[in-house]
């Protein structure tokens, strides 16, 4: 079949369209699954359709500003590149290529702990002051753990996410059909033992820890002075616990529907977390990140009107890295910001500070 030029891709979606026709079966199924039925996956983005906006008219929105900071960085838009396992399964560079792109579009990139790339690889394609955070597995021998941590400090990282919604991987059925049989990774800490039948993701994550607890969230701050975010919280509890706990943020995600199947959405979680912290006087205390399902600027927007302080972006750039590369994802990015750019002025909001929840209409949401 012929492959659909670059500039055919006017949006997120398109990039996965090609990616479906290009990229090796194995490699398509350890990357487009979900867990079980799919329903949470699907959910994700479906989620967003429930809100609708109430655009403000007559607001000088000659200069747009989609400029923000998350843990203090300065970035050029509010999203990031999450981390995502595994990525020479699309392209042969892996990891780097969406360093490069990060680069150019001044985003923030979270290094996934099951990276192809090492590590140090992933950092030393870093450029200039790029920002560069560490998404984190934590392993049953907590001696790994710490100098995976300590060493991320030195090199550099910003920002330590810990992954709390993985006590076990879940079943992603595509992925097991698909016998993972070509590792293309450098996973430390894993052991030999790995069991390949079990698909991709199975086969990489034994060494995970299922009896990591909050006991544990002091002792990862006394090891480091990078911000600490958990990654995976899906409740109001659990953000109001890790305020208490001393946490600088939480990831509001279902680890893009490939954990627990039927758990809701990050953007519906969002809209039951913010009015508990403002109610508290807690919303400056911690950040709060959503992932899941984003695919169009109006729903960074949408996340951003209910409190989010940035969203994490997964499977559309490991697409368009499978499909076209650095030239893809660079062009993911920039119809990103295009996008962001028409929506903030059709909405009426010049800057990020100006969204509010105001702007939107959740009343179709679970809790309206
Ligand atoms: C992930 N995700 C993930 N999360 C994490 O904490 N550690 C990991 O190793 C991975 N690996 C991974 C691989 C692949 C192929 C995908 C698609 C996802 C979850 C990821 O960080 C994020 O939560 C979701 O990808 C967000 O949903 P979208 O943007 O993919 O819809």
């Amino acid at each position: 079949s012929r492959m659909p030029s670059l500039a055919a891709c006017y949006n997120l979606m398109d990039f996965e369209a090609v990616a479906r026709q290009v990229m090796k079966k194995t490699a398509w199924a350890y990357y487009s699954s979900g867990a079980d039925d799919e329903i949470t996956m699907r959910e994700n983005h479906a989620a967003f359709h429930k809100i609708w906006f109430r655009p403000r008219i007559l607001v000088d929105v000659e200069h747009i500003d989609m400029s923000t900071t998350m843990l203090g960085t300065k970035c050029s838009i509010p999203f990031y590149v999450t981390a995502t396992a595994l990525g020479k399964l699309g392209h042969p560079e892996g990891e780097v290529v969406l360093t490069k792109a990060a680069h150019q579009h001044n985003v923030v990139q979270m290094i996934p702990t099951l990276a192809s790339c090492s590590f140090d690889e992933i950092v030393d394609a870093k450029q200039g002051d790029q920002v560069q955070w560490l998404q984190l597995y934590v392993n049953k021998d907590r001696e790994i753990t710490r100098k995976i941590v300590e060493h991320a400090e030195k090199r550099g990282c910003k920002g330590l996410f810990i992954t709390v919604d993985a006590p076990q991987l879940g079943r992603r059925e595509k992925d097991m059909r698909s016998k993972f049989s070509d590792p293309g990774s450098n996973v430390q800490g894993t052991g030999d033992d790995i069991d390949r039948s079990q698909g991709a993701a199975r086969a990489i994550s034994s060494f995970i820890d299922p009896a990591l607890s909050w006991k544990d969230i002091p002792w990862f701050k006394s090891i480091t002075r990078m911000p600490v975010v958990l990654k995976g919280v899906q409740c109001v509890e659990d953000v109001l616990r890790a305020v208490e706990a001393g946490c600088d943020g939480v990831v509001l995600s279902n680890h893009g529907g490939r954990q627990l199947d039927t758990s809701r959405s990050g953007i519906e979680v969002l809209a039951e977390v913010m009015p508990a912290l403002r109610e508290r006087g807690w919303e400056k205390r911690i950040e709060v990140f959503v992932d899941g399902g984003v695919r169009r600027a109006t729903d960074i927007i949408k996340a951003l009107c209910l409190g989010a302080k940035g969203v994490g972006i997964g499977r559309p750039f490991l697409f368009a890295m499978s499909a076209y590369g650095l030239e893809g994802v660079d062009r993911a990015m920039q119809l990103l910001k295009d996008e962001m750019e028409m929506n903030m002025r059709l909405i009426g909001a010049a800057s990020v500070e100006e969204l509010n929840p105001s702007l939107v209409d959740t009343r179709g949401l679970m809790g309206g």
